[in-house]
């Protein structure tokens, strides 16, 4: 028997699609879940996806294009984010990315098998700058030490 690549369904994604009725206007919430179920979105999950919600692949691919928190690729062990808006950036954001950078060996907003660093634009925590998010969680007043603690308490978590 011959089975084409394209063909090949993702059971995690049907399961999620059938849970919400398998309704195109629940798309995003659909992706937030197959991503956190499977860590990133494979072809083969935006195939069943597709195919569950009848609406084009291409539509897929651009609502995922579209939003930076899509994961098209297994990501990283850990994520840390970093804010780069303006309120940071004045009690020292800047500082932070470079000592971030040169401690956890990757640059920001690049891919990493690691430890990710990535920018973002206000985490709503602007009186207790720098703020950082490490795997979800909020921590403000943030400097390189601080920094790399958090980072290995979350890394004994896991
Ligand atoms: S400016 Fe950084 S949390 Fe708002």
């Amino acid at each position: 028997m011959v089975t084409l690549l394209n063909t090949i369904e993702d059971p995690k994604a049907r399961n999620i699609c059938r849970d919400h009725g398998d309704r195109p206007d629940e798309l995003l919430e659909i992706l937030h879940k197959v991503q956190e179920a499977k860590g990133f979105l494979s072809d083969g999950a935006l195939r069943t996806i597709a195919d569950a919600l009848n609406i084009s692949r291409a539509e897929i691919h651009g609502v995922v294009s579209f939003y930076h928190d899509y994961k098209r690729k297994k990501g990283a062990k850990q994520t840390i984010k970093i804010c780069r808006a303006e309120a940071c950036q004045a009690v020292g954001a800047n500082a932070l990315i470079s000592n971030a950078e040169e401690v956890f060996r990757t640059k920001l907003d690049e891919d990493s098998i690691t430890v990710a660093l990535e920018s973002t634009y206000c985490l709503g925590n602007c009186a207790l700058g720098p703020a950082v998010m490490v795997d979800n969680e909020l921590y403000g007043r943030v400097d390189i030490e601080r920094l790399k603690a958090i980072s290995n308490a979350h890394k004994e978590k896991s």
